[in-house]
């Protein structure tokens, strides 16, 4: 897939094809998705691949842990101001095609169970790294993430990264063999999209360069 198309044509996708993702082609994303950079090359991410068993498990504790109302381990930032009104543009967006009411709750509830449980996608990446490690691994975590969403489609896969899928660390560490010197930093969901799911069709909107750019030296 040519690269401007592919870096286009992303989004989040939050409904998923029932069909498996084979380990040959998790490999093939995850070898090309690994060619990312990183700080003097030091590669910090550790990924666990999930499928089968262990993730419909991991997807059904996470699940019950957000219903019974856990304090999850990990908290999604509180966004304020600017952050806030691009936040709750998304929401609306998706909302909108979901057909969710503002003061549906109940539906609110199941929307966002949905994201504890992966999406109920086939597969799901949990990234984890070295707890000794500091931003700049942070950031390669990233790029890693970004990479792994392009790689997806170039074998027709769709992805959604999701802070929510490692929200609840110690149930993570219940299922995955991850040492306690080690910090799960995001999980990434993916699996074939289905293009019927109606929150697929969303595209996010982006800010206008002169919103977040400041140029120096150019006239
Ligand atoms: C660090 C990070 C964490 C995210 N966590 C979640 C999440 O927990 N649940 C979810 O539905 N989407 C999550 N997303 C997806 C974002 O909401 C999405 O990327 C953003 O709204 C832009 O939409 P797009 O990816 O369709 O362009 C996350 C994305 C990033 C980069």
């Amino acid at each position: 897939m040519e690269l401007e198309k592919a870096i286009n044509e992303r989004r989040s996708v939050r409904g998923y094809k029932k069909a498996p993702v084979s380990r040959e082609t998790l490999e093939k994303v995850l070898k090309l998705a690994t060619r990312a950079i990183s700080a003097e090359n030091t590669q910090p991410w550790e990924i666990a691949v999930l499928g089968g068993e262990t993730l419909r498990n991991i997807a059904a504790a996470n699940v019950q842990s957000f219903l019974a109302g856990e304090k999850p381990d990990l908290a999604e930032s509180t966004f304020d101001g600017v952050y806030r009104q691009r936040r709750i543009g998304i929401g609306k967006k998706l909302f909108a095609a979901m057909d969710i009411a503002r003061e549906d709750k109940e539906k609110r509830l199941w929307w966002s169970s949905r994201g504890f449980g992966f999406f109920d996608a086939p597969a799901a990446f949990i990234i984890y790294m070295d707890k000794s490690l500091g931003q700049e691994s942070i950031f390669d975590i990233g790029c890693l993430a970004q990479n792994i969403c392009l790689a997806a489609m170039e074998y027709g896969l769709g992805t959604c990264v999701e802070i929510q899928a490692v929200m609840y660390q110690q149930g993570l560490r219940r299922f995955l063999d991850i040492p306690e010197d080690k910090v799960p930093i995001m999980g990434v969901a993916i699996g074939y999209p289905d293009e019927s799911f109606a929150a697929n069709g969303v595209r996010s909107d982006r800010a206008e360069l002169c919103e977040n750019v400041r140029w120096y030296g150019f006239d």
